[in-house]
């Protein structure tokens, strides 16, 4: 007899014979000689039969005690299910009640809506919905590392804690251990002077990229900016590549082939979390994701978009004009409507774009590209960095950026500089995108958004 994952039984060709199963109850039923015991582990989206019989040995107790959400250790025999839903069931010798859940469980059968779920999320990874978006989760952070490290990118763990404002757009948390008053006084603080949690790894990422050539950083970044969208969160994950001796062609190159491997991954390991979410969020998901795998990304330049969108006739909310940024209606326009795939916008105006941004020939746009998807948006954001020292010390000026603190950053075009790129992919609208679930919220497990930081 072995302990067994309930996703094991469900999957097995032959009968697996004697197994233990440890799990929560989903749902139970009785009849006169038996009762029907769903169980779930976590492991699969569907749960396991186990059929008790009256006669067993603490019956009253151990069974028909049983509550929703109760932990319970069966063994019995795996047999082949009598019902059409499932190919195995469990006909269980001995059922152990862990322990028993209270009556209020709140996860009863009945369907929840999304916003009671997440004011639930210690419990809601316990429901076949949250169960699956974070086993998909956690597959495609591996399947991160797989991509990265199969073509020889050294993995950087860059810092949490930082006094540099990466994006120059002042949207971050700061850290301090000073209280109210003293805040204004940097010096005085822990680390000698203002220091705040990290927007983006790119900077000390492209330190590593100019040593080891192919590096990415994978982690936690933070962004104060007061976004109630579906598709901002304050905490997120960011994995970000950073290449030297390449080019924004490069870049993009690369941004379009991991989002494929991606998919790919998940469309082939992921099946049955894809197909529950195809049938249960989003109808159109499977046929979405299957386009992204057969069809060519396309792209455009920035300016080409802005054309596409003045002549589409649409009314949109913000204005459409060269110079601004695009929101996010207009990039759902251009992979949802226009293209009908995902499309890569590059060469945007320089005004408008970060100071690492390298400044192309034309002199008004900047080597950046921004990969849209259809549902989303922007899910990749990049550039080719500036790596000649004389235009990156004009492009600190312009921003108000003072050189003393980017001392370091310069450095790297002191010392042997080289052309060079990367990109961040926002890892939870890679999922987003993957499963269908149209709010950020649920696809981390617990949400940090303006206001909210439970748990
Ligand atoms: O376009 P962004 O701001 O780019 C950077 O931070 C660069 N330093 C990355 C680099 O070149 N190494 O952010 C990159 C991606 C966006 O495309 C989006 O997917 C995601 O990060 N993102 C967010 N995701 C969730 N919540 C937010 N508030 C996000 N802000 C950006």
């Amino acid at each position: 007899m072995s302990q067994m994952r309930v996703a094991a039984i469900r999957n097995a060709r032959s009968c697996p014979g004697s197994v233990t199963i440890r799990g929560w109850v989903r749902t139970r039923r009785d009849s006169k000689a038996f009762s029907f015991i769903e169980i779930n582990d976590g492991s699969c989206v569907g749960s396991l039969q186990v059929i008790a019989d009256a006669t067993l040995p603490g019956y009253e107790e151990n069974v028909l005690a049983l509550r929703t959400g109760a932990s319970v250790e069966v063994t019995g025999e795996v047999v082949p299910s009598q019902g059409g839903k499932q190919k195995w069931e469990v006909q269980a010798r001995v059922i152990h009640l862990v322990a028993n859940a209270d009556e209020d469980y709140p996860l009863q059968k009945k369907g929840h809506s999304m916003e009671f779920l997440r004011s639930i999320a210690h419990l809601r990874p316990r429901s076949n919905l949250f169960g699956a978006v974070f086993r998909v989760r956690s597959r495609m952070a591996y399947a991160i590392h797989r991509f990265f490290q199969e073509k020889g990118f050294v993995y950087v763990h860059t810092p949490v804690i930082t006094a540099s404002d990466c994006e120059g757009a002042g949207e971050m948390f700061r850290v301090t251990t000073l209280d109210g008053k003293q805040i204004e006084n940097g010096d005085e603080d822990f680390f000698g002077k203002p220091t705040y949690l990290t927007v983006s790894g790119q900077l000390e990422g492209e330190t590593f990229a100019c040593a080891l050539s192919d590096i990415y950083t994978f982690g936690p970044t933070f962004r104060a900016e007061n976004s109630h969208t579906a598709r901002h969160a304050a905490e997120f994950w960011m994995v970000e590549p950073e290449m030297a001796f390449c080019d924004l062609e490069g870049d993009m190159s690369l941004a379009e082939e991991m989002v494929v491997f991606l998919v790919d991954d998940a469309l082939e390991n992921c099946a049955d979390d894809l197909g529950f979410f195809g049938k249960f969020v989003d109808k159109g998901l499977l046929e979405r994701l299957q386009l992204v795998r057969e069809s060519p990304f396309e792209r455009v330049t920035y300016t080409e978009a802005i054309g596409i969108l003045e002549k589409s006739g649409r009314d949109f909310a913000y204005p459409v004009e060269w110079g601004l940024n695009l929101q996010s209606e207009h990039e759902r326009f251009l992979s949802e409507e226009h293209f009908r795939c995902p499309v890569t916008v590059y060469n945007y105006p320089r005004e408008i774009k970060p100071f690492y941004m390298r400044r192309n020939e034309d002199g008004t746009t900047a080597a950046a590209m921004d990969l849209l998807v259809p549902g989303i948006g922007e899910i990749v954001g990049g550039s080719q960095r500036e790596e000649r020292l004389d235009v990156l010390r004009t492009n600190l000026a312009q921003h108000d950026l003072s050189e003393e603190d980017y001392s370091w950053y310069l450095d790297l075009r002191r010392y042997g500089s080289v052309p060079h790129a990367g990109f961040g992919l926002g890892f939870e609208r890679l999922l987003m995108f993957v499963t269908g679930v149209a709010n950020i919220r649920d696809v981390i497990p617990f949400p940090r958004v303006p206001g909210w930081a439970e748990f």
